[in-house]
């Protein structure tokens, strides 16, 4: 009998603390042993290869279906091959509510859908329409069926919630032991913009980013971090775009609340420049909050190595640029505001990240681990994830820090019709893929199979657990 399924030899184990060289066994689809490990069924020469704990993309949208019926071209068959291509082995994507309607049998529908999922993936659950049974019997429901993570918008037509609305998750939440998530911008303060803007004859993508500036954001993060402090609620603010919001969000940071926050490496990598590329162009690097100026960059990598970012994911927003539902849907006169939001990076986060950041040596290695797999397993409750430690999950990535890739579209795996980073040419790849023990990519093929991916249930975990600081020592909460 062979003690070990598999060996991975050779190659330099990172872990969020360390780097060292070290072979690892792995035993039914968990590490047994890191050191000098015996024989083994399978092996794995990682000689010259760094070994990176599987990534972990917490925010993700795919298969999400939308206020207008539709559902995103983007399948958790195509999205996890994307994911497995770039060195992804978990994901957690969104259950949508829909205005107007209960949640009722949301999650089991995306369940039923992510059944055919190659990588492993969790929840999180929006809520766009917070009513009396949503608040007090849906939540409870829901974070009793696992998920531990709820996201609500300050912005979008079709699913922001005002304060009262805010205050109502923060307050479920709290109940319930969830972590709420926020995307912050001013929905009114869009609203007025882009009137004004379309008024004046301003409609082309270049215009994207001048309907909802940085102070959009800004007031938005820090009312949602003032909302969640009265409540005495764990956050988290979604894909912070700028220094200018960083500093509201590292300022609550320092008074000792409960709050994190990711980026995203649009905000790294692309400026609101490329909006205003010839003709349509622009269309395909619209995100909300949008990339801002190009000096902005350099205040996020402050952010990152500060710890006030910490976290990188890619919010993969799955629209194609010549779709039924694309870019390009409206015509090449469409305004800005006609244009759907949202780009793909769930392949090339990590690359870019390791590129931008690593091998440009802004972070280091273990930075990177930290940023893309430690930190979004404890802050979303991934007990077995995110670690290279005995009894984690044998998630493991091969990656190749001196290989240069120029991106293009066909790398990506998606199913999107672009790659808003066509020709950048990175450093830093992956080369070998592992979900729980076995090989899912190998130099770009994926070996995975459709349903080899798990739900995975989250319980109750103290990170998220509220500070207990209430102004007037008054558990609102508990009453409303
Ligand atoms: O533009 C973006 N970010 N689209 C995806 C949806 C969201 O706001 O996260
Ligand atoms: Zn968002
Ligand atoms: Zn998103």
């Amino acid at each position: 009998m062979t003690p070990f399924d598999t060996a991975i030899r050779n190659g330099t184990v990172v872990t969020e603390s360390d780097q060292f060289r070290a072979d690892i066994g792995i035993r039914a689809g968990r590490i047994a042993a890191i050191g000098e490990i015996g024989m083994a069924g399978e092996e794995i020469d990682a000689a010259g290869l760094l070994v990176l704990p599987g990534g972990i993309d917490s925010h993700c949208h795919i298969e999400q279906q939308r206020a207008d019926g539709s559902t995103d071209e983007e399948s958790f068959t195509t999205g996890s091959a994307s994911a497995l291509a770039g060195g992804t082995t978990s994901v957690i994507t969104f259950a949508a509510q829909i205005k107007g309607q209960p949640i009722g049998p949301t999650l089991a529908a995306y369940r039923a859908s992510a059944a055919r999922a190659m990588v492993d993936y969790s929840f999180h659950q929006i809520i766009t329409d917070p009513t009396d049974a949503v608040i007090h019997e849906e939540i409870p429901a829901l974070v009793r069926a696992g998920i531990r993570s709820l996201k609500v918008f300050l912005t979008y037509d079709a699913s922001h919630v005002d304060d009262r609305g805010l205050l109502r998750v923060l307050a479920a939440a709290r109940r319930a032991g969830a972590l709420v998530t926020v995307h912050c911008e001013n929905y009114d303060a869009i609203g007025w913009r882009t009137e004004a803007l379309l008024a004046a004859g301003h409609q082309a993508p270049k215009y994207h980013p001048w309907s909802r500036p940085a102070v959009v954001e800004r007031e938005a993060t820090y009312r949602a971090i003032a909302l969640a402090e009265l409540v005495d609620q764990p956050i988290q603010i979604f894909h912070v775009s700028c220094a200018e919001v960083a500093e509201e969000i590292a300022r609550a940071q320092a008074r000792g609340l409960k709050l994190w926050a990711e980026t995203c490496p649009q905000y790294l990598v692309l400026t609101e420049g490329d909006m205003d590329r010839p003709g349509f162009e622009g269309a395909k690097f619209m995100c909300s909050p949008p990339p801002r100026g190009p000096e902005a960059a350099a205040g996020m990598w402050a952010h990152i190595r500060r710890g006030t970012l910490g976290i990188v994911s890619s919010d993969h927003s799955g629209f194609s640029y010549d779709s039924a539902r694309g870019k390009r849907a409206g015509g090449p006169q469409a305004s800005f505001r006609d244009i759907p939001n949202g780009i793909p990076g769930l392949a090339a986060r990590l690359a870019l990240l390791f590129s931008e950041g690593v091998s440009e040596r802004r972070i280091s290695a273990s930075d990177f681990v930290r940023l893309t797999s430690a930190n979004p397993a404890r802050l979303f409750g991934l007990a077995d994830k995110g670690r290279i430690a005995p009894g984690a999950d044998a998630d493991l990535v091969l990656w190749d820090p001196a290989r240069r890739v120029t991106l293009t579209n066909a790398l990506m795996r998606h199913a999107i019709d672009y790659t808003p980073y066509e020709g950048k040419v990175v450093q830093g790849w992956p080369v070998l893929t592992m979900l729980r023990g076995r090989v899912a990519m190998r130099e770009g093929e994926v070996l995975a199979q459709p349903g080899d991916g798990r739900f995975l249930p989250r319980g109750p975990y103290d990170y998220i657990r509220p500070s207990g600081v209430l102004a007037q020592d008054f558990d609102a909460s508990a009453f409303a």
